[in-house]
């Protein structure tokens, strides 16, 4: 949604500009051309492959920007504070992550790993193989919304007494064995892999705190540009932009209209619905049709 992203952002010369989701930086490529001959950008990713590859589509802008593999929730540890006319975070995997079985992200053979920073420990076989039946069956039901979750959890544990799950095959085969297709198009382990790469990542706590960051980097008048590709991170970033938005707060366990307390908001809602990408886009490429962009400005 390159199109809608920049029509969002308005890049103009000399201003700043940051990028918490770097990838193949086609948006950040993007975003310093339409920025030209001074804007700037501090990119992230927390994977190593996408700053590599981002380095490069990048030269020809040099010295207009600055890379950093990281977290983006430690943006605002870095870049100084009220100092972006526009941030972007392209959330979830990029297509090389998926596409690359080694990654684990796939059911094509490969580990048991969706780390996107290789260098934490975690990975999706150490919650696999060790962790309680309750907490997978609540990862699965949290994060994947699995309706079998419980099922699912208590046959793994069974399972990894005898042997070990450790590759993408063995686990996606195990869940097929539980839930046959029965004719149908998705795969049965296609929640049981989100909710694992959500947690594996700590997706919504990244997102959450990402959001915070990005707040405090933004000038007034600045945009942050979400794009989500499922349901868990368009509640979270509506409840988040509705908070930052009001102008009240609410003081109670509940909203009650007689206990709220005035106050100046932070944000406006640019986009609260989200905008979909168009024909053309999906049939280019089929993993952008979930995907939603929606835009708040800092007051
Ligand atoms: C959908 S891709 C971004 C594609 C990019 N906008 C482009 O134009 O090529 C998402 C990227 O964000 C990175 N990522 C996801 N969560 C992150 C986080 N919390 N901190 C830093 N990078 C993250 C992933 O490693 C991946 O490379």
């Amino acid at each position: 949604m390159l199109v809608e992203v920049l029509e969002a952002l308005q890049p103009r010369a000399g201003q700043k500009f940051a990028d918490g989701t770097l990838g193949g930086a086609g948006h950040a490529a993007a975003i310093l051309g339409a920025s030209a001959p001074d804007g700037w950008l501090f990119g992230m990713d927390r994977d190593e492959a996408a700053l590599e590859a981002a380095q490069q589509r990048l030269a020809e802008f040099a010295p207009r920007f600055e890379l950093r593999r990281g977290n983006f929730d430690e943006l605002a540890d870095w870049i100084p504070h009220a100092s972006c006319a526009g941030v972007l975070l392209d959330l979830g995997v990029s297509s090389p992550q998926l596409d690359m079985a080694g990654r684990g992200f796939s059911f094509a053979e490969g580990p048991l790993d969706m780390r996107m920073d290789t260098r934490q420990p975690l990975t999706a076989a150490d919650l696999v193989n060790h962790e309680s039946e309750f907490e997978l069956a609540k990862i699965f039901w949290e994060f994947g919304g699995e309706r079998q979750s419980r099922r699912f959890a208590k046959a793994i544990v069974e399972q990894r007494k005898a042997k070990p799950l450790t590759t993408t095959k063995q686990l996606a085969e195990f869940i097929e064995r539980l839930a046959p297709r029965h004719g149908k198009k998705t795969h049965p382990a296609t929640q049981v892999f989100q909710a694992l790469r959500i947690a594996v990542n700590d997706e919504l706590g990244s997102m959450r705190r990402g959001l915070d960051a990005a707040l405090k980097i933004l000038q007034p008048g600045g945009r942050v540009c979400v794009l989500t590709f499922h349901g868990l991170e368009v509640r979270l970033l509506k409840d988040w932009g509705d908070e930052r938005t009001r102008d009240y707060i609410v003081t109670g366990e509940i909203d009650d209209p007689l206990l709220r307390k005035p106050r100046v908001p932070e944000m406006r809602w640019v986009q609260r619905k989200g905008l979909q990408p168009g024909a053309a886009e999906v049939n280019a490429n089929p993993r952008s049709r979930s995907a939603q962009l929606r835009v708040l400005e800092k007051i």
